[in-house]
């Protein structure tokens, strides 16, 4: 599959198999994050990767809990508000039970935290396309990045005191034999060409 091909039939995967990745293929995954683009050349972007199922299990309790806790306001963003609903009814898995989750973090302060790490995250979601994975990127370790309980948790898995949770991509083999690959509608992104 060539570079044009692999971007434009990335699609999102929200139900996966029950078999791990193989670490070399995770691996080409990372590396392609790791190439991507940042600005002035900062490279900050943390990679941190879970692949135990316990763990992941438990970070999964942790997001519901703290979810759970959290009220919902006008404004409140949709996809937050879902994942609320979700905690609150006690059936939430953020991560759709994928086997891996590649949370991305970089420093606190800095302009370019989350355009260094989008550039990364989509490296990857192309990347686990090419090598006929599914990924999705997954946001709500993004949105606790200031919950304590969940910094507490991060704090031990390596995430650093002076980092901020920027996003996240769960990764893995689909339930289908291959991933989604239907090309969806592209009816907003508008273009202006200037003569
Ligand atoms: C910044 C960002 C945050 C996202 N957060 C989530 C998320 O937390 N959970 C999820 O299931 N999908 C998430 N998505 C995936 C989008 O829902 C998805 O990309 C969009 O619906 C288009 O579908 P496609 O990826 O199949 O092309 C996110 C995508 C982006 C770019």
């Amino acid at each position: 599959m060539d570079a044009f091909e692999a971007i434009l039939t990335r699609r999102s995967t929200r139900k996966y198999k029950d078999t791990d990745v193989e670490r070399k293929y995770i691996e080409k995954v990372l590396e392609a994050g790791r190439f991507a683009p940042s600005g002035s050349n900062s490279q900050t972007t943390h990679f941190i990767v879970f692949t135990n199922k316990k763990l992941l299990l438990k970070l999964a309790g942790l997001v519901r809990d703290e979810f759970a806790k959290m009220e919902i306001k006008p404004d409140t963003y949709i996809s937050l508000k879902n994942s609320i609903n979700a905690s609150k009814k006690g059936d939430y898995i953020f991560y759709y039970g994928a086997p891996v989750l590649i949370v991305t973090a970089n420093k606190k302060g800095y302009g370019n935290a989350i355009a260094d790490s989008a550039c990364a995250l989509e490296n990857m979601m192309i990347a686990a396309n090419a090598l006929n994975l599914g990924s999705c990127w997954i946001n709500q370790l993004h949105w606790l990045d200031e919950n304590e309980a969940v910094r507490s948790f991060m704090y031990s898995k390596g995430l650093n005191e002076d980092e901020t949770i920027t996003g996240g991509l769960i990764l893995g083999y689909p339930y289908t034999d291959s991933p989604n690959r239907t090309m969806l509608e592209r009816k907003g992104n508008p273009v202006t060409w200037v003569e």
